[in-house]
């Protein structure tokens, strides 16, 4: 007989047909060209080991120093960060977490009753449904239309509020879409959320890369709405190993201090950052600039080769990209997105992502990492594009 569990955990946990592909592609030992990678240790950058590794070595991590906050040289580290772009954040505005994931945790627990809603972007990262029903929460999607670039569409976003809506969540750039939130967006967003007691969650974790010279404004500057902005060193330092990361709450003085005193229980119930990367996390930080100057020229490398070998052709063209770590193709829509990814593993040794991964409303597309390393980048598209050769 089966064991009663919560309704919450009834996941469908079979394998995709794709995952199936890929394992049995894996274990025949058949060459792969991998164009979903997004685990950046495993893309041949160079990191400063020793420094890494000495950073975990603070003789302060002997002691036990619980602070719901966390410690506050780490705290600092992160203000220094907003600073550099000329946003002022407390350190007592700041919780750190050990994950953005985590993050997102803390924000929904605050904001959220059961069935409470979220509004999600579509298309966006997959992870949502699990964070979302992990914390009883009911997301509903509002779309970002795609025009020479793309925007957020405020008439369904408005028509999707209800009364038991907390919070609208802003990915910037968004994953995998990689465009911005336009500042007169931003600013419709805090006016729609402010007058209606609802939070804006930002997840600003690529923010950092975009391919544009002016850096791009953050949520975590003050505005009108309840803001929390999360972030974390999983992609700004390429360290997703350090579990180090954290949550920016900003907006009117009266409603920041009652999310803050609210987050800082939740976050004194778990205590979940450990002392040496707390410690280390001002050096972690700091690594960033070494990492990001190595990934973008990945990126900007990438991206012409993939422009030259779309140049070549006619059936597959990318959307525009402002920054993050992929592009979307839009392909010739004549299966399904999943079946072309199959048939691109099998036939040409390609693996990608179909667009429906991240929810994309119709099919025609693939994501491509742009971080993969340069020769199986090329290689993969060029075998990639070749599927659609007559
Ligand atoms: C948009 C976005 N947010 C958050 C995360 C998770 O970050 P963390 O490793 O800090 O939980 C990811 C990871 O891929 C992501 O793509």
């Amino acid at each position: 007989m089966n064991h009663k569990f919560a309704n919450r955990t009834n996941w469908n946990l079979e394998v995709n047909r794709l995952s199936e592909a890929l394992a049995r592609h894996r274990a025949a030992g058949l060459p792969l060209f991998d164009l979903s990678i997004s685990n950046p240790t495993d893309c041949g950058f160079t990191y400063e080991s020793r420094e890494i590794l000495a950073a975990l070595c603070n003789p302060s991590a002997l002691t036990y120093e619980p602070n719901p906050k966390g410690l506050e040289g780490a705290r600092r580290a992160v203000a220094a960060y907003y600073r550099e772009r000329s946003i002022a954040v407390s350190v007592e505005d700041i919780v750190l977490t050990a994950s953005t994931s985590e993050a997102y945790t803390f924000a929904f627990r605050i904001l959220c009753n059961p069935s409470d809603e979220l509004l999600i972007p579509v298309p966006s990262y997959p992870l949502f449904s699990f964070l979302a029903e992990i914390q009883d929460v009911k997301l509903v999607r509002y779309p970002l239309i795609y025009d020479h670039g793309w925007q957020i569409d405020f008439q369904a976003l408005e028509q999707a509020i209800t009364p038991r809506t907390r919070g609208v969540v802003v990915v910037q750039p968004n994953n995998p879409t990689g465009h911005f939130t336009r500042p007169d967006e931003a600013a419709r967003l805090n006016e729609i959320c402010s007058s209606r007691q609802i939070a804006i969650i930002a997840d600003e974790v690529f923010l950092d890369f975009a391919l544009a010279e002016k850096l791009p404004t953050s949520f975590a500057a003050k505005a009108a709405a309840l803001t929390f902005t999360l972030s974390g060193l999983s992609k700004i330092s390429g360290l997703p190993q350090m579990k180090s990361a954290w949550l920016v709450t900003s907006g009117p003085e009266q409603r920041k201090a009652q999310a803050l005193a609210r987050l800082e229980v939740i976050a004194d119930t778990y205590l979940s950052v450990n002392a040496p990367v707390q410690l280390a996390t001002p050096v972690f930080l700091e690594q960033r600039r070494g990492f990001q100057k190595q990934l973008m020229a990945r990126v900007r490398r990438n991206l012409e080769q993939l422009d030259r070998e779309l140049s070549a052709q006619h059936s597959c063209a990318r959307l525009e990209v402002e920054g993050g770590w992929y592009a979307v193709l839009r392909v010739p829509a004549t299966r399904s997105d999943e079946e072309l990814a199959i048939e691109l593993l099998e036939k040409k040794n390609v693996y990608v992502h179909p667009g429906h991964f991240y929810d994309f409303p119709s099919e025609g597309h693939l994501i491509v990492s742009l971080i993969t390393p340069e020769q199986t980048f090329a290689e993969g598209i060029r075998l990639l594009l070749s599927i659609f050769e007559i």
